[in-house]
């Protein structure tokens, strides 16, 4: 179980949006008076919602970054120190849409999250088992497995303080959600990988769950010891939706 964290609610905007229609939904979030959750446009949308975000209770997320530290020729990619300097909090490495389309590996994952970390901002790790792995019986080792080789790679100390996100593949996008026991089982057990290296770690940790998170929903994942919020993809589009989900975090 956690050290009782706030709950934590970051809202994961994909390749969706527009000036306009991020101009309206920062609006009516701001307008709702949130505190404490975070948004996560695309890249080139950063800017825009650090203005409007300036000063509000409502944080900024990056979906991605680059693996590199510094600066140099990486056409395409941005740094962390850039993401930083644009005002985001927390950085998504890892998604499972990044690893199915781009070949994103746990090596690679750790070492984007390290990046993240120079900079100051908090990585949001995200692990996750597919249909065919959970229906064998898998999902435990699986995702154990994605956080052990994160940890070799980047050291225990990534996440002191970090944001762990679990995320099962067949659950995003589709409807379907694990069942709140299904999600206690696995966060419960990823806290205790982590304690196995070191256990003041592990009671720090902030364990999201992510996959088809909708307001009616929320509450019952929130009200598992080891869910410590929610990544939320469709439902955060929505203002009403998103909203209610925040809502539900802070009851
Ligand atoms: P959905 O909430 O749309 O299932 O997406 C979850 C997700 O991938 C958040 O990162």
């Amino acid at each position: 179980m956690s050290q009782r964290l706030p709950k934590l609610v970051i809202g994961n905007w994909k390749m969706n949006g527009s000036h306009a229609a991020n101009a309206r939904l920062l609006r009516q979030l701001l307008d709702a008076g949130l505190r404490g959750a975070a948004v996560a446009p695309p890249f080139v949308h950063l800017g825009q919602a650090a203005l409007q975000l300036a000063g509000s209770g409502v944080f900024l997320a990056a979906q991605d970054v680059a693996a590199e530290a510094g600066s140099g020729a990486f056409t395409g990619e941005v740094s962390a120190r850039m993401l930083a300097e644009t005002g985001v909090r927390y950085v998504i490495t890892g998604h499972s849409e990044r690893r199915q389309y781009y070949g994103e590996t746990d090596s690679l994952v750790a070492r984007k999250s390290l990046r993240v970390r120079e900079a100051g901002m908090i990585p949001v790790i995200c692990v996750g088992e597919t249909l065919a792995q959970r229906e064998s019986g898998n999902a435990l080792a699986v995702v154990a497995g994605q956080l052990q080789a994160i940890m070799d790679e980047g050291g225990v100390d990534l996440l002191s303080g970090a944001v762990l996100a679990y995320e099962p593949v067949w659950a995003i996008g589709t409807g379907r959600t694990a069942t709140p026991e299904d999600a206690q089982t696995m966060h419960h057990h990823l806290r205790a990988t982590v304690a196995a290296r070191n256990a003041g770690i592990a009671a720090g940790l902030c364990i999201l769950y992510g996959g088809s998170v909708k307001a009616d929903n929320a509450a019952s994942l929130f009200a598992m010891p080891d869910i410590d919020g929610a990544l939320v993809g469709g439902a955060s589009l929505q203002a009403n939706d998103f909203i209610a989900i925040c809502h539900a975090a802070e009851a």
